[in-house]
């Protein structure tokens, strides 16, 4: 068993993870080793995904934009569920990460006078996006990359998947990692680390995300012992193209896109009067769902999915060609649409966890209310901080990352600089734990009993079941059989073969750990949902339609048990804004 000693590691290779590895290498000024761990080759994460835009007040003397107005949108936006110290914090650090950016490289658009382009985006009450064209992940990730490899002190390892966390006496002690290239399992020992691991919207089947966003950073914290908070909360994004659910950029309905029902009606209208398509995804996703149920979408014959259209016909080719470039080639690869003469067919598609690890204001993770983890943190998506409560804003993700990345990459940086070697000792109690973690991936996992279950069986079967009962409107009856069928699921997990037999590269073997790490929390996301009885942000109970203020202003904590998960509640940090009804 190799054993790696490091004094940081982070967990994840995105957007997050990289800003946090640039900021830790910084602060420390190469004195500390730092270790960045990535399942998959570290510039094909999810990040790389994003299109529209990253948040930001960048101009306020022209624009007439202000900390306040970001931070009153974003909370009014996450249906006042937003702990609004930390909204707070993110606005007035957002502005100095886009600038960061800017000097690393990134290539915005820009506008003529040479200025940061920035475009409007749901639920922001000013265009504060900015962009680079419509691949702005692509653009950050490459420059986080280029940038990150210039520290010698940082090792990157792609390719490497960590399976469980080591704690002891309420500390954190590294991970167990499976080394996909060797197909071993190692041990990295860490005097601190930082979860940056993404979301887990993969527990859809309909969904922007790659098949690598499998929640495992909450499961694995989940198993450990921390809290994951808010999982009710997942977003639909208003606009996957039908039938694949790949995302089609809010950034479309920011430069003017029209959302349009079978009559040719725009919907908007009758939802978000003012706001129109640029109203906050939930109500904009609702809206869409209202309109195939009431008989005004369409129907896509081979998936027997309902859909609207995304018309961008009155944009123009060139600002199609130049704004939105990376929608017009999907369209066209996708479903042979070209937006600049046809309408882009469309629905909801699960996008974003607004839920996550439990964190403080700053990324520190917790236990509870008061009592933390010493030495981790979290950050991004596998984080919920939180400052998109209920529902995010569009564009706020990635400047979440590259705050959060920041604020914890330096926090986690000077406490490892602090932090005694002795932290990197392996006890026998955690050799123990090793053992069985080795046992439960090569011996369990690789069972090959003839009756055995096929994990693609279940997976499919997961999928079905978030996709028709935990989707946009959800009702007691629906998450009761949804958690049914998914602890059935569970029971089927406990005997899955893995047919390649090979140790090298083996992706059965790695679908298989992610599988159990998305029944898991998706578990997690049923329970929660169903205990919520209200409706708030992207959470909408049709049995209990009404938001409850008295009785669930709060988050909710979901703890590990055998049994299932086990839920508390904490209260949401209110600062200025009180709780109103959200008109738009
Ligand atoms: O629509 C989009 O471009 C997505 C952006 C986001 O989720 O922040």
């Amino acid at each position: 068993m190799e054993i790696l000693r490091y004094d940081l590691v982070i967990l994840g290779s995105g957007l997050a993870g990289l800003r946090a590895g640039i900021q830790a290498a910084l602060t420390s000024k190469g004195k500390i080793r730092i270790a960045v761990l990535s399942k998959i080759h570290a510039m094909r994460s999810h990040s790389v995904a994003a299109e529209g835009g990253i948040a930001g007040v960048l101009y306020p003397e022209v624009t007439g934009d202000s900390f306040d107005a970001h931070a009153y949108d974003t909370i009014k936006g996450s249906d006042f569920l937003a702990d609004q110290d930390a909204v707070e914090l993110f606005v007035k650090l957002a502005p100095e990460e886009l600038r960061f950016l800017d000097h690393l490289g990134v290539p915005w658009s820009r506008t003529p006078d040479g200025r940061i382009a920035q475009r409007l985006f749901g639920g922001m009450s000013i265009p504060r996006t900015a962009f680079a064209a419509d691949k702005t992940g692509f653009f950050i990730m490459s420059t986080l990359y280029d940038n990150i490899l210039r520290f010698d002190n940082v090792d990157i390892y792609h390719d490497h998947m960590a399976t469980s966390f080591l704690m002891e006496n309420g500390v954190f002690k590294g991970f167990t990692v499976l080394d996909l290239k060797e197909g071993t399992l190692k041990v990295f020992l860490a005097k601190a680390a930082i979860i940056a691991s993404g979301g887990a919207a993969r527990i859809y089947g309909f969904t922007t995300v790659s098949y690598a966003v499998t929640g495992d950073g909450a499961a694995m914290a989940y198993r450990a012992g921390i809290p994951v908070k808010d999982m009710e909360f997942i977003q639909f994004h208003p606009t996957g193209v039908v039938p694949a659910g790949v995302l089609i950029t809010e950034a479309a309905r920011g430069e003017g896109g029209y959302l349009i029902n079978k009559d040719g009606e725009r919907f908007m209208a009758r939802y978000a009067p003012q706001r129109m398509e640029v109203a906050p995804r939930d109500i904009v996703a609702r809206a869409i769902i209202r309109e195939i149920m009431e008989g005004r979408g369409f129907i896509h014959e081979e998936s027997g999915l309902g859909y609207v259209y995304l018309d961008l016909r009155h944009l123009g080719e060139e600002k199609i060609n130049t704004r939105l470039p990376f929608i017009r080639e999907l369209a066209k690869k996708l479903v042979n649409v070209d937006p600049v003469y046809e309408p882009i067919p469309v629905r909801p598609t699960a996008h974003y966890t607004m839920g996550g690890i439990h964190t403080d204001t700053y990324g520190h993770v917790m236990f509870d209310a008061k009592n933390y983890v010493p030495n981790l943190w979290a950050a991004g998506e596998a984080a919920a901080v939180s400052i998109h409560g209920a529902n995010r804003l569009g564009s706020n993700s990635l400047a979440e990352c590259s705050v959060y990345g920041r604020l914890t990459g330096e926090a986690a940086a000077k406490y490892a600089l602090e932090a005694s070697s002795s932290m990197l000792e392996l006890s026998s109690s955690l050799e123990e734990a090793v053992k069985r973690e080795e046992k439960r991936i090569f011996d369990e996992l690789f069972k090959t009993e003839t009756n055995a279950e096929d994990p693609y069986q279940i997976r499919g079967e997961l999928w079905r079941t978030m996709d028709t009962y935990v989707y946009v409107f959800r009702d007691e009856k629906g998450l009761m059989e949804a958690g049914r069928i998914i602890r059935d699921l569970k029971n089927k997990y406990k005997r899955i073969r893995v047919d390649d037999r090979s140790r090298k590269y083996n992706m059965n073997l790695r679908e298989a750990i992610e599988l159990g790490n998305m029944l898991d929390v998706a578990e997690i996301v049923i329970v929660s949902a169903l205990a919520r009885t209200e409706s708030r942000g992207a959470h909408y109970r049709l049995d209990y339609p009404k938001r409850d203020d008295v009785n669930w202003l709060k988050h909710t904590l979901a703890y590990y048990t055998p049994e299932g998960p086990r839920l508390d509640y904490i209260p949401v940090r209110i600062t200025r804004w009180k709780p109103e009804e959200r008109k738009y």
